[in-house]
């Protein structure tokens, strides 16, 4: 049987690249996002294989959408979450804060929570994944991005304490945190230079390589997992006193 896929914040960026990437090798695939008329657009170029459904993922209504997301594949192997927002925000503003805990805190946690129940009660117990886009913005609190870096590592420790559950719970689930660094998306500010900038297909073959392999955590690329594993390494007092300023 064709693998059954949901990806939530699939309308653009990676999401988009992971919906038809897993459509093209015959997975079927539900996509949502709040804008209709992209999620159209990728579903037309493959009807067989993905359907769409709009969902704002911290609207009240997200998890009946993810169930009616599930029920129209007949099941559910693999829930991979893309949706994210973010600012470079120095001025710390009341609105993006709002935006960003909305989807990358809020929504998160009730779309994952929502993916947990539903492979912890389904019969018969099947080996399933949970994986979900983080970011290397997580290694340490980033001044210009403090609702961002911050959501993150919210996500990190989420995925870490449900990959726990999973175990206490004997249930068949791999978790998979994936950690990007730069990527030209959406999410970046086009006019902006931005170091060690990875192409979308790129970072896409980095990512589905991850979840086949059934990483629990890894960082993309190569070099952001140099970098952040030297980050590690840099103090509080000293880590406070650099201008990283992206
Ligand atoms: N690009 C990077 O440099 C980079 C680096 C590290 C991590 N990431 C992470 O990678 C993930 C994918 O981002 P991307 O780079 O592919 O950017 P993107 O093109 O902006 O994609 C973000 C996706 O999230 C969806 N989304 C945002 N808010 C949503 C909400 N409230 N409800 C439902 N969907 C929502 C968007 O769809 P709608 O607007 O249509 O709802 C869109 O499909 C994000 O979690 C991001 O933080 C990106």
């Amino acid at each position: 049987m064709a693998q059954r896929i949901i990806i939530i914040g699939a309308s653009s960026g990676i999401g988009r690249k992971l919906a038809l990437a897993y459509a093209a090798s015959g997975c079927k695939v539900a996509i949502s996002a709040r804008r209709e008329p992209l999620l159209k657009e990728i579903a037309a170029q493959y009807p067989d294989d993905i359907t769409y459904s709009t969902m704002d993922v911290g609207a009240a209504d997200a998890v009946d959408t993810l169930h009616r997301m599930i029920d129209s594949l007949g099941g559910l192997d693999l829930l991979i979450y893309c949706a994210g927002t973010g600012f470079c925000d120095p001025e710390l503003t009341p609105e993006k804060l709002g935006v960003t805990l909305h989807t990358n805190v809020d929504g998160f946690a009730s779309i994952i929570s929502a993916a947990y129940r539903y492979f912890r009660d389904r019969a018969p117990r099947v080996p399933a994944q949970i994986a979900a886009i983080t970011s290397v913005a997580a290694t340490k609190g980033i001044g210009v991005s403090a609702a961002y870096s911050a959501s993150k590592s919210f996500e990190q420790k989420f995925l870490e304490a449900i990959a726990q559950l999973a175990h206490i719970n004997r249930l068949p689930l791999t978790v998979t945190d994936i950690r990007p660094g730069f990527i030209r998306t959406d999410l970046l500010d086009a006019s902006r230079h931005y170091p060690m900038l990875m192409s979308p297909d790129y970072a896409t073959r980095l990512v589905m390589s991850a979840i086949r392999r059934g990483r629990s955590v890894d960082t993309v690329d190569w070099r952001w997992r140099l970098l952040t594993a030297a980050w590690h390494l840099i103090p509080r007092p000293i880590w406070v006193r650099l201008n990283i300023n992206f």
